[in-house]
């Protein structure tokens, strides 16, 4: 497996890294314990070091697991805070007390002296931008109980506040539908030498070209309120552009899309999402290896998402 730096951060992760909000049950419906062990086995197997979950995932569970899990050495575990689940409804707090408090417990679940990472979860950038946040995270980076700290975000505008402020890390969605949050950031991400972890890669499984246009999705799976039926039969249809990226040794539209990720320098590594082992051995074996895309198909690929519409 092929590492690449955190960005100026002293850590160096795997270019494929396993997200666990999918194997906690939380998202896309259940997960049994069996394949979320063996996910999580095959990934130490096969060489992937990088584990990014959040303390809300499994309310604690996927953090505890990948404590007990997941060796010390040679790894590197980014977890999130900022979500209160034992709130009414459940909210953001970014509050000093709170980050520190949620801290502690992240700590003890993943069973580490020092954390590696930790990222602020989909904070807004007004909240980001409180004196407060800045200064907690880098207490905690200066007493030595953390390495380093960042944002998980949803829009370039969270993101770049986040980065003002201090932030060493960026965790975005980043795919062939969701292109563009990247390249408004690039200026900033390449001058301040931020570590780039892409996400939802595979843009929740659409990208892998293998659904029908009449595609349902079960209760408790987060893809049922995010596409209506005909932004869906929109989006399905759009992957049109991607095929004849398609080719002997870029094998299934799922590995162009992945392909495509890695092949951005600025990217650190692509943090994965799959529910069971055949889904991970398949996008491990597909990855390949550098040249991941070269810049002439990158380019052919632009062009076509934006003949396609992609984005609009
Ligand atoms: N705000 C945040 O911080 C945030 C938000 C989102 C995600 N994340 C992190 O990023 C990770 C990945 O995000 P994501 O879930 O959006 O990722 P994704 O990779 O775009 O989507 C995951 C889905 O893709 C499908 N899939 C995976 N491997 C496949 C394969 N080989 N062939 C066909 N389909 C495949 C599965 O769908 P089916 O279930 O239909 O099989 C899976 O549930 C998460 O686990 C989480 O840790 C963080």
């Amino acid at each position: 497996m092929r590492t690449r730096p955190l960005g100026s951060t002293s850590l160096v992760v795997t270019e494929l890294g396993l997200g666990t909000w999918g194997l906690s049950g939380d998202a896309y419906g259940p997960v049994t314990e069996t394949d979320r062990l063996r996910v999580l086995e095959q990934s130490l197997a096969v060489g992937i070091r990088l584990f990014e979950t959040a303390d809300c995932y499994g309310n604690g569970a996927m953090e505890r697991l990948l404590g007990e899990r997941v060796p010390a050495e040679g790894t590197v575990i980014i977890t999130k805070i900022g979500t209160r689940l034992d709130a009414e409804p459940v909210r953001k707090d970014f509050s000093a007390a709170y980050l520190k408090e949620a801290f502690e417990r992240s700590r003890e679940r993943l069973k580490r002296e020092t954390l590696d990472c930790v990222l602020l979860h989909n904070p807004s950038s007004v909240a980001v931008q409180r004196d407060e946040v800045a200064g907690v995270m880098n207490e905690l980076r200066e007493s030595g109980a953390l390495r380093a700290w960042g944002a998980s975000t949803g829009t370039p505008h969270a993101a770049r506040a986040a980065i003002s402020v201090g932030a060493q890390v960026l965790q975005i969605p980043y795919n062939l539908f969701h292109r563009k949050e990247l390249e408004k950031l690039e200026p900033e991400v390449e001058n301040r030498k931020i570590g780039l972890l892409a996400r939802s890669v595979l843009a929740h499984g659409l990208l892998c070209g293998t659904w029908p246009a009449t595609r349902e999705f079960g209760v408790g799976d987060h893809r049922r309120e995010r596409w209506t039926k005909d932004t869906l039969r929109r989006r399905l249809r759009q992957l049109v552009a991607m095929k004849p990226l398609v080719t002997e040794d870029v094998p299934s539209l799922r590995s162009v899309a992945l392909r495509y990720v890695l092949a951005n320098p600025l990217v650190s590594a692509a943090v994965l999402g799959p529910r069971t082992p055949f889904q991970l051995a398949q996008l491990v074996r597909e990855a390949g290896k550098p040249p991941y895309l070269e810049s002439d198909r990158v380019e052919l690929l632009r062009q076509r998402l934006e003949e396609a519409g992609v984005e609009t």
